[in-house]
This record gives C-alpha cells, sequence and structure tokens, in this order.
C-alpha cells in the first residue's frame, strides 16, 4: 500500500515513524514532512493547507489512504475533497471537524446533550461583550473562536486584562477572523489530562492517558504555547475516572455528533480538566494532539493502519487495540523567542544519540546538515518503566543536544 500522511510536524513524525512498522505499507509520503520525517518517508513539498494540491498528488501517485492529521485542512475539508475523488482518507470530514473549528458549535452541542464544560457566553459585539464583564468573576477565561494556533486563549486575572483581549479580538483583529467572535468562559480549575479516542462514529476506543504542558515556562509561567512536554499516563486519571469520562464525556460526545448528522470518524481528542465537581470538557480536537501523540503511539502495540483502516469501514468494533504499560514522557526543545518571535536555520548538533525517539517538529535537512526551521523544533520522547525512567532518559538525551537559542523546560512530568 502507499501511503501519504499530510503534515510536518512532531505529531506526524509520529505518526510516520508508527505507520512505518506496518508490514502493509509498501511506501510512505509525507507531505510536507520535515528534517526527521524524511528518513521514514518521501517528503513531498506541498503544503498541509493546499487541499487541490494533495489531491492531485494522490491521484497522480495513486495513494492508497491519505492520513489527513493537522487541523486546518481538516477544517477546509480535505477529507471530503479526496473522497469527492474517489480517494481513501482517515480523518474527520469538515461537518465533523468543526468541534474543533468552531467553539460556539462544540458549546452549543455540549449544552444539547449535557456534556460538562465550563460555563460561557459568546459575543460579536465589543460593548456588549465589555458590559458582560461586570457580571463575571476573575480570573476570566477570554477564547477566540476560530483556529488559532492554540494561541486564541486568554487567561485574564483582572477587567482591566480581560478588556484588553476583548478589544485586540474584536477590535483590534490581533487573531483574524479566528477571533471576530469571542467566547468568554468560566474559569475551572483542577488536573487536565488528554484524552485521544479512535472512533468510526458509533464505536469508540479511548488511547491511553496523557497529559500536556502548554506554558512556556517551567512552574507553568510564561506564556501559553502549542504544547513544550507531554507524559503518558497521567496519574491522575483513574480507572474510576475513566469509566466515569467514557459514560458521561466520550460517549455522549460520539451520540451526539451521530444524532446531529456529523458523524465523526478519525481521532477525537478529549482536552479534560478534573475539577471538584467531576470532569469537564475544556476543548475538543478533531485529530490526533501534539506533543500527546509523541508519548500516546509509542505504547501502541497494534498496527496503526489496521485501526485507521477499520475506522474508514467503521468496523472498529472487530479490532482488538493493545497498549505497552510503559511510560512515555516528552520534552520539546524550542527556538529562542518561542512562542513568541524567533530565528531559524541554525545547526541542529545532536552528539550521541540513545535509544530516545528523536520526533522532529521544526526541522530540515539542508546541504550543512540539520537545521532548525520552526518555534518548536525536537521532541525528545523517551519509554521507561516508571514515569521517572522516561524521564531521566530523555533528559540525558537532551544533554547530548545543542543549537542556538535551544530552550526547553526542565520541570515536564514533575506536577
Ligand atoms: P484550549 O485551547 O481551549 O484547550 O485552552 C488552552 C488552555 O487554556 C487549556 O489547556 C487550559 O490550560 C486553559 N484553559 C482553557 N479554558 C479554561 C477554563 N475554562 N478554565 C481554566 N483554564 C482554561
Ligand atoms: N496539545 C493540544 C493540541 O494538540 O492542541
Amino acid at each position: 500500500m502507499k501511503v501519504l500522511v499530510v503534515g510536518g510536524g512532531g505529531r506526524e513524525h509520529a505518526i510516520v515513524w508508527k505507520l512505518n512498522q506496518s508490514p502493509r505499507i509498501s511506501k510512505l509520503y509525507c507531505a510536507p514532512g520535515n528534517g526527521g520525517i524524511a528518513s521514514l518517508a518521501e517528503c513531498v513539498d506541498i503544503p498541509a493547507t493546499d487541499p487541490e494540491g494533495i489531491v492531485n498528488f494522490a491521484k497522480d501517485e495513486q495513494i492508497d489512504l491519505t492520513v489527513v492529521a493537522p487541523d486546518d485542512p481538516l477544517a477546509m475539508g480535505m477529507v471530503d475533497m479526496l473522497e469527492a475523488n474517489g480517494l481513501r482518507a482517515f480523518g474527520p470530514r469538515q461537518r465533523a471537524a468543526e468541534i474543533e473549528s468552531s467553539k460556539l458549535f462544540a458549546k452549543e452541542l455540549m449544552n444539547k446533550y449535557g456534556i460538562a464544560t465550563a460555563h460561557y457566553q459568546f459575543f460579536d459585539e465589543y460593548d456588549a461583550a465589555v458590559r458582560y464583564l461586570d457580571q463575571v468573576d476573575f480570573p476570566v477565561v477570554i477564547k477566540a473562536d476560530g483556529l488559532a494556533l492554540g494561541k486564541g486563549v486568554i487567561i485574564a486575572s483582572c477587567r482591566k486584562e480581560a478588556e484588553e483581549a476583548v478589544k485586540a479580538m474584536l477590535l483590534d483583529n490581533k487573531f483574524g477572523k479566528a477571533g471576530h467572535r469571542i467566547l468568554i468562559e468560566e474559569f475551572l480549575t483542577g488536573q487536565e489530562v488528554s484524552i485521544l479516542v479512535f472512533t468510526d462514529g458509533i464505536t469508540f476506543a479511548p488511547m491511553v492517558s496523557s497529559q500536556d504542558h502548554k506554558r512556556a515556562c517551567d512552574n507553568d509561567e510564561g506564556p501559553n504555547t502549542g504544547g513544550m512536554g507531554a507524559f503518558s499516563p497521567s496519574p491522575h486519571y483513574t480507572p474510576e475516572i475513566a469509566e466515569y469520562v467514557e459514560q458521561k464525556i466520550i460517549k455522549p460526545t460520539i451520540h451526539a455528533m451521530r444524532k446531529e448528522d456529523r458523524l465523526f470518524q478519525g481521532v477525537l481528542y478529549f482536552g479534560l480538566i478534573l475539577t471538584d465537581s467531576g470532569p469537564k470538557v475544556l476543548e475538543y480536537n478533531a485529530r490526533f494532539g501534539d506533543p500527546e501523540t509523541q508519548v500516546v503511539l509509542p505504547r501502541l502495540e497494534t498496527d496503526l493502519l489496521e485501526i485507521m483502516e477499520a475506522i474508514i469501514d467503521q468496523r472498529l468494533d472487530q479490532i482488538k487495540i493493545s497498549w505497552n504499560d510503559k511510560a512515555a514522557a516528552c520534552v520539546v526543545l524550542a527556538s529562542g523567542g518561542y512562542p513568541g518571535s524567533y530565528d531559524s536555520g541554525f545547526p541542529i548538533e545532536i552528539r550521541t544519540k540513545s535509544e530516545c525517539l528523536l520526533f522532529h517538529s521544526g526541522t530540515k535537512r539542508t546541504p550543512q546538515g540539520l537545521v532548525t526551521s520552526g518555534g518548536r523544533v525536537l521532541g525528545v520522547t523517551a519509554l521507561g518503566s516508571s514515569l521517572k525512567e522516561a524521564l531521566d532518559k530523555a533528559y540525558d538525551q537532551i544533554d547530548s543536544i545543542y543549537f542556538e537559542g535551544m530552550h526547553f523546560r526542565r520541570d515536564i512530568g514533575k506536577r
């Protein structure tokens, strides 16, 4: 089989790495891929946000399966376009992907079907939004409705900060179209857990739990990022909580999507917060999360291709999915300045390579060697018999990696 993976970050590297182990795949492509993916798949220079380019490539090369991994092409309807051209694709169709691309849709769905989430109000008008701030407690959370690279969420500790956030989104166009409608929601406290779920729209199979580290700096300080590290499993996600979440959150969500004629086939990500009054949904993603995928897929024992095909053919109930009981940790190495502006093109030196998995996010191969090409550069992932062992291995490997400006958190998995 010929398989094409769309995307070019750490998540896609982990997906390509896992698919590469499938005996049924004869040729793997990745568009656009990156410097690390290039050692496992043929990278094709087509942006992930070019549906026409992807469809044409898949037709010309007679690709048997295209895996659409990132949020943007899913929101653009890349899966629908591939299918309309008689091509097989993995990922939710556009109407189903709206569970991530429109927070308004996601919130109304949860409201209608009684799925626990933070209280909220939507606004598209500045004056009304600011007036509403008179009624809320602080901190309060301000979110852009659309996709904003994980940066469209502002936790405002006081009224002044909240007003600034509302102004940035609704008046100053700082988040583009994604911020023309905003959500003001109750601030929740508790441990955050990420649960990625395989689903064919009817049957579902939760993956092992994981936890992400969104803030840029140690002790959860600094701005939000796309993710600075992750580990799996989450010690907070006990079997009792898992059972509750399956019955009260996962099953009702998948059922709701089917009822709304938005059958969800793919990976549905539940960003949960375990509050004193029970688990609640912070967000849905219509795809594998990043960096969570980098700690979850190394624990998957089953052939990922078999699972993807079963999801497309709606026979997920017929396969058994197994996981190893190891712990996994991933520490992200980022460019100096990230998540703000940063320079690229710095040589990456890897002095010794241990048994760690190096999932590349922002790297590029050049005649001079591997160089940085993005904000998040590498995800250093290790497995161990305990979380501590996995973390020790990952941090040991990091000691032998260097690029100018490199920064990373030293407290992944320490909470
Ligand atoms: P989201 O993209 O909606 O997951 O938000 C990004 C991050 O902002 C989450 O992982 C949380 O850390 C934080 N966050 C979002 N919504 C809330 C909320 N209602 N209460 C507290 N923290 C939140
Ligand atoms: N780690 C959260 C996300 O993928 O959006």
